[in-house]
Formats: C-alpha cells, structure tokens, sequence
C-alpha cells in the first residue's frame, strides 16, 4: 500500500483554512493510502517559545485530526519529537543541501523582505531552525518513504525542496535510498481566504478557528471583509470573500442559490453572513462536540499519541539502520 504523509505544526489553534487544505484531503486518501500524519511540534517551536502554548497546541492539532474522522487504528497519528531519528536524518540532508536552496525558500526570504522593508538588520529575528526549516522537513517526508503528501499550495516549495534534496542523494550513492515524494495540493482549496480577503493563516490573524462555540463562529464571520455595495444593488459572488467560504462547505445546489440571491440584488451582506454562518454552524457542530470531548480527556489524547508514536518509531529506525550502511556511518 503507498503511503501518505502530513504534518501541522502546532502554532495555533487549527482554522477552517488547515482542515481544508490539509485535515479532509488527508482523511480522504487515508482510504487508500497507509497515512502517517503528525504533529510537528519541533517545527513550531521556532516560532512559540511558551512551553504551555506549545503543548496545548499539540493537544489542540492532535484532537483536530480525531474530532475530523481519523481513525487512530487505520492511520498513525503521532508527535515529531517522538521520533528523534527524523533528527538524524535532518542532520544528513543538511550535508547534502546548498546554503543557497535554503537562501530560496519563500518563508525565509519573507522575514528578510520586511526587515529590509524596516530598515533592520537582514537577519533580525532569523534562527537557524527557520533558516533550515525545508530540512528538517525533508526528514519528515523522506524518513518514512512517503509516496505523497497532501498539503495547501503554500508548502509547495517546501516540498520541491524535499525532492532536490533527495534526488542529490539518490544520484551521489547511484542508488534509490530515499523515495521521491508527490506533492498533493488540491486546487479547488489550495488556498482558503480569511476574514481580510488573504489566505487564512495564524501569521496574519484572519482565521476562522474549527471549533468556536456557535456564537463566536457567528462573531467571526460576521467580521468577513465585504465591499461597500447597498442592498439593492446586484452583487458579483465571484469576486465575494463570503461566497469563496461558501463554496467549501455548501452544495453545488445551495451555492447556486445563493449565487442567485447575490446577483438578483436586494440582499444585504447581513443576510449572506447569516446563511454562511447557518451552513457552517451545521456542518461544523458534530466536529465541534467530539472535540470538546477529547480535550477534555488529555491522557487519551496521549495514549493514542504514545502508540502511534511508537509504531512510527520502529518504522523510522529500520528507515535509518539502512541509510547508516548506505552512508558509511555508524
Ligand atoms: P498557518 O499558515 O495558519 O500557520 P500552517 O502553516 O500550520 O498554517 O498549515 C498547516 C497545513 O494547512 C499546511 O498543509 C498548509 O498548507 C495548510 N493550510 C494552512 N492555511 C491554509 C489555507 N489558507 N488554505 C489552504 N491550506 C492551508
Ligand atoms: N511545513 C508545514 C506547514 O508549515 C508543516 C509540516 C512539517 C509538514 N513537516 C511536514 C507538512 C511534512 C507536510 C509534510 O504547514
């Protein structure tokens, strides 16, 4: 059976934009695919650097991937740091990767952007763990001879970075040591938009978390950016930040209804809110009451973590004993 392979990093609580980009594309090749999905904390703790924000985090992503459907007996579910060899194996694509591919990677070079933007130092709040984040990755990924990885658009670099990495060393040892992993990035949600209008995303605080409570979803989604068009006028569901989140949970039938009510003019964006909010609330609240569950019970959480983890585990040192050989290290 091929394998799938994903990871979120817990630097937040999960958003409407991670379930569709990452969480229901992974649960749907978890059918067909043997799929290792993990939590990767060491990934977020370039970022987070509060020890209580960083485990309820990994609590947080790990009930998301269960409140959603993943069934812990079919696909593994575990933490990156409980499989140290991923460590090792960041170590060895580090000797086989140019500084400049690192130089290239577009979360790095953002921060670069706007410190020359302020005028600061180009390096100014860089650690090396951002510097060589596509790295550490590639281990993730190639650690477990991933066969593909569903991810949003944005991670698409990462992975083509995984794949040269991986290649350069296939080609120095003539020998197929890492498999080449796939990309899997869907187009109809590659990129889920925010409140703002840009793609949701923790950095820019314009997410619509999974799991709010109905009265602060609503809340939320009656912050969606619109534009200034009165009542009367026809609007264009198209070009609308309400209709494009719309679309990800209503059915072909409702989105042309609603299509229809935008463009025969006397609905105001109060009203498109509340019918986003509506379908929402329901496709979201029997996700939204398993995961109060689980969190209310961490000790589950952790014996599902534990024995994913472990099973990961062995996968991993075998993955590693042979590579060792392969290298001359060891
Ligand atoms: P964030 O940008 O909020 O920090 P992460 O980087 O933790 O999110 O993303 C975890 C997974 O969710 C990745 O596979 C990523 O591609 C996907 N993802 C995140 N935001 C979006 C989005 N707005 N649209 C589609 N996929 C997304
Ligand atoms: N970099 C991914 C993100 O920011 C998270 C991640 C870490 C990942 N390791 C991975 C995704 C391996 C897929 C495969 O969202």
């Amino acid at each position: 059976m091929k394998r799938a392979l994903t990871g979120i990093k817990p630097t937040g609580i999960p958003h409407i934009g991670n379930y569709f980009g990452a969480i229901k594309p992974g649960l749907e090749l978890a059918e067909n695919y043997q799929a290792f999905y993990f939590i990767a904390d060491y990934h977020a703790l370039n970022q987070i650097k509060d020890s209580k924000q960083l485990k309820d985090s990994s609590y947080q992503v790990a009930a998301a991937w269960l409140a959603c459907g993943l069934d812990p007996k079919k696909t593994l579910i575990y933490r990156q740091s409980s499989v140290p060899e991923t460590f090792e194996l960041s170590t060895i694509l580090a000797a086989f990767t140019p500084k400049g591919l690192m130089n290239r990677a577009h979360a790095y070079k953002a921060v670069v952007a706007q410190n020359e933007e302020a005028g600061k130092n180009t390096d100014d709040g860089v650690n090396m763990g951002l510097f060589t984040y596509p790295i550490l990755m590639a281990a993730d990924i190639l650690l477990f001879d991933a066969d593909v990885v569903p991810v949003g658009k944005d991670q698409k670099q990462h992975l083509e970075m995984a794949i040269d990495i991986a290649q350069t060393i296939n080609y120095t040892y003539q020998k197929e040591l890492l498999k080449i992993p796939e990309p899997v990035i869907r187009t109809e949600t590659e990129t889920v938009i925010g409140l703002d209008g840009r793609k949701m995303s923790k950095s820019y605080n314009n997410v619509i978390p999974l799991f709010l409570p109905a009265g602060q979803l609503r809340k939320h989604v009656m912050r969606i950016v619109t534009n200034s068009q009165t009542v009367e006028e026809s609007k264009d569901p198209e070009t609308c930040n309400i209709f494009a989140l719309y679309k990800l949970f209503a059915s072909k039938h409702e989105q042309e209804a609603l299509a229809k009510m935008y463009r025969d003019g006397g609905m105001g964006w109060g009203v498109a809110k509340q019918t986003l909010f509506e379908k929402m609330d329901i496709e979201l609240t029997p996700y939204r009451n398993h995961y109060d569950e689980l969190m209310s019970d961490k000790a589950q959480i952790d014996k599902i973590l534990d024995e994913g983890s472990a099973l990961a585990r062995s996968i991993a040192v075998r993955k590693m004993a042979k590579l060792r050989k392969a290298l001359g290290v060891g």
